[in-house]
């Protein structure tokens, strides 16, 4: 009798996509599976540290990781010990990171999250402000160290210097995060933080040319975008966004679908190496229509990133049906430094500790338990 489990197995692995190395630009990644950026509250003072080089070099057997959101400005830092990129310790805090990441195969890539309006004046260094793109509050909670849980702050309205600051801003800790030993930086345009919160008409109700028109409130997004190409090249610079996400007070409208395609013909028209699109609809979040994200596929031509609630016959299949070029996963990663082995073998993944998602210190970070 004929038996033939080997080619079965060979089979199989010439049917996966997700672990054969994948193209991002001029990178070549490991694999198609991405770390999504995920905030962790473990930089005290704000500043990198050795236990987040730990933590994020046990999972570099990821293609990318994106790191949790990193501001690019001390006016950004809405949430307590989350990691800024705009002086030099930080920069130096970065350097181990980055190196941790690279010798495990794995490129790695930065998030700036500007937080905006979600933010309080307890989590900010002395001097700083929360800035939003008019004087808006959004609904909600956030939680400071000091005092626990307080009102999302009202921002102040930023003038017109304060735009242009915030662009040096961004394209100052592109150029840090590059000078620490990074692949490029994810701008964060989604989840209802600073360049989201210019987008949707309810968090912008500017009367100048930020606000009103999609054309006014696209521009910037699409401003930061340039300035951050100008400082490190487009194949460097990727960008998160969230069509339809209502995270953090930003409540759906009726022109959504056209603003997206109108940034989706914005940033195709400026080639940026990627565009992430959010999906939390597994988590409870409104529905992603598909037609938007075919939008994106048809009308960005370099890479698109999907995420939201993959598993790996998910993943292995939108990437088989040619939806986008990379998967992007976050909380299976978080709880499986050895996730890509873990899949690959078929093996049982271990739960996400919500608890642990935002304190301090290795517990629920460092010490998920690997297959050994
Ligand atoms: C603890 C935690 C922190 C997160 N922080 C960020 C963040 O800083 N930036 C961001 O764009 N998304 C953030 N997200 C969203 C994730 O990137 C991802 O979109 C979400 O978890 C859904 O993907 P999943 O189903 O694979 O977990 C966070 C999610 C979690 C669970």
């Amino acid at each position: 009798m004929f038996h033939c489990p080997a080619k079965t197995n060979f089979k199989e692995s010439k049917m996966s996509i997700l672990y054969t190395p994948a193209k991002l630009g001029s990178l070549t990644l490991q694999n198609h599976l991405v770390m999504s950026p995920m905030t962790r509250n473990r930089a005290i003072g704000n500043i990198p540290n050795a236990l987040m080089a730990e933590y994020y070099g046990q999972r570099a057997t990821a293609g990318l990781i994106i790191t949790e959101g990193v501001s690019p400005s001390p006016n950004g830092l809405g949430y307590p010990r989350i990691p800024g990129i705009f002086s030099q310790e930080q920069v130096a805090g970065w350097k181990p990171i980055a190196d941790a990441v690279h010798a495990k195969g794995a490129k790695i890539f930065m998030q700036f999250m500007h937080c905006g309006r979600i933010a309080h004046p307890l989590n900010l260094p002395a001097g700083a402000r929360v800035l939003g793109p008019s004087a808006v509050a959004a609904e909600g909670d956030m939680y400071t160290d000091a005092e626990g849980m307080k009102k999302n702050a009202t921002p102040q309205a930023m003038s017109e210097a304060d735009i242009q600051a915030a662009i040096k801003e961004y394209a100052q800790g592109a150029k840090n995060a590059i000078a620490a030993g990074f692949d490029g930086v994810e701008l964060h345009g989604a989840n209802g933080y600073l360049l989201e919160q210019f987008i949707r008409p309810n968090s912008n109700q500017r009367t100048d040319r930020y606000g009103g028109s999609i054309e006014n409130r696209a521009r910037f997004v699409l401003e930061v975008a340039d300035a951050a190409i100008a400082a490190i090249g487009k194949d460097r610079v990727g960008i998160r966004l969230s069509p339809y996400g209502v995270f953090n007070d930003m409540p759906l409208y009726d022109a959504m679908e056209a603003d997206y395609t109108y940034l989706a013909q914005q940033l195709n028209a400026r080639g940026l190496v990627y565009v992430h699109l959010v999906d939390h609809s597994p988590m409870g979040a409104p529905k992603v229509p598909d037609s938007i994200k075919q939008m994106f596929r048809n009308t960005f031509k370099r890479t698109l990133i999907l995420s939201g609630g993959y598993d790996a016959a998910r993943a292995e299949q939108d990437l088989a049906a040619n939806k986008c070029d990379l998967i992007a996963v976050g909380k299976p990663f978080l709880a499986n430094p050895d996730l890509v082995a873990r899949w690959k073998a078929g093996a049982a993944v271990n739960a996400p500790d919500f608890n642990t998602f935002y304190t301090s210190g290795p517990k629920g970070y460092t010490d998920y338990p690997t297959l050994g």
